[in-house]
């Protein structure tokens, strides 16, 4: 989930859906899978983001348009529904989560195509598009630039790319949450950021490069770059869906870097998350979720 700058919450890379496990593709998809849930409140609640994003493509009636690394496809809906003239395909690895995606867009009565792709090499076959949309998916790719190219390769003449990447990582818990040691949050932050370059040395490939994503763009062969960041700003008291992910992410928080937190930190960790303890999450009245998402854009030379 995720976020060095860092990229979404949507989702950003120092969160912590961001740690798919990258040993191998079966183990990979097995990790998105069981974060499905995660990914969709999390696409639910921060959807404000992709609306406002969408609004910047500045490409009139786009004809086809393709979501690689889609997920269970909550972006790709609202590409649907905001382009309904359009072929919307959402491009995943996992076959689950594409299902998801399908039931997603009958539920919503959008018109949704999916395809079942490995990227960055995979996807060279999904054919060509107006639009080529990727949120937090090019980070999972050791060779970052290279992905860039692939996904520039995919546009028409005149065709957009717009990648989520970078950003702040989201914020949901006060500083001081009147008990264990203040600053959690950026405990977690720092621990998820750690784990965030380890799961990067990791990947099959892995190119270390600045991650200065409108360069890499132009570098891609794109014009016209530029970019933008959104806001999610959910104030306390949550509604229920914003609440259900702060649970979901603290959850896979302590999954991924409890055994790298201290003894105090870990019991304040778990007290959040003890649905008996009237300090959990899902009761307290001083949970937010605060999230900023940058979007990078370029064009593809022509037409
Ligand atoms: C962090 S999630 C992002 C999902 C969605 N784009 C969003 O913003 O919520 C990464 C997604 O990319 C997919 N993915 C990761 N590596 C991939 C690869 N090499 N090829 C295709 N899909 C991949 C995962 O299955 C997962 O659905």
């Amino acid at each position: 989930m995720s976020a060095n700058g860092y990229d979404q919450d949507g989702c950003h890379q120092h969160d912590p859906h961001e740690l798919g496990d990258h040993h191998g593709h079966r183990d990979a998809d097995s990790d998105w899978v069981a974060m499905a849930d995660l990914l969709e409140v999390q696409g639910e609640t921060n959807s404000s983001y992709v609306r406002q994003a969408l609004a910047e493509l500045d490409y009139r009636s786009p004809r086809r348009i393709l979501d690689i690394g889609s997920g269970p496809g909550v972006a790709a809906c609202q590409l649907a529904s905001t382009f309904p003239g359009a072929e919307v395909i959402a491009v995943d690895n996992a076959p689950e989560l594409l299902i998801r995606a399908e039931e997603r867009a009958k539920r919503l009565g959008v018109r949704l195509g999916t395809r079942t792709a490995e990227f960055p090499d995979g996807v060279a076959d999904v054919g060509s598009a107006d639009v080529v949309w990727s949120a937090q998916v090019v980070h999972h790719v050791g060779d970052q630039q290279a992905a860039l190219h692939q996904l520039a390769g995919l546009l028409t003449p005149g065709g957009v790319l717009a990648i989520a990447e970078g950003g702040l990582p989201s914020r949901y818990l006060p500083r001081d949450l009147g008990f264990g040691r203040p600053g959690l949050q950026e405990r977690l932050d720092a621990a998820m950021a750690d784990r965030f370059s380890q799961m990067r040395d990791e990947l099959p490939g892995s190119v270390a490069v600045a991650e200065d994503w409108p360069g890499m763009l132009r570098a891609a062969g794109l014009t016209e770059v530029r970019s933008r960041t959104f806001l999610v700003d959910h104030p306390a008291p949550l509604d229920d869906g914003p609440r259900r992910l702060v649970r979901l992410v603290l959850e896979r928080y302590r999954q991924a870097v409890g055994e790298l937190l201290d003894a105090e930190d870990l019991t304040t960790l778990d007290r959040l998350l003890d649905p008996l303890d009237a300090a959990a999450v899902d009761r307290r009245q001083d949970v937010f979720l605060l999230a900023a998402t940058t979007v990078h854009y370029g064009r593809r030379a022509g037409r």
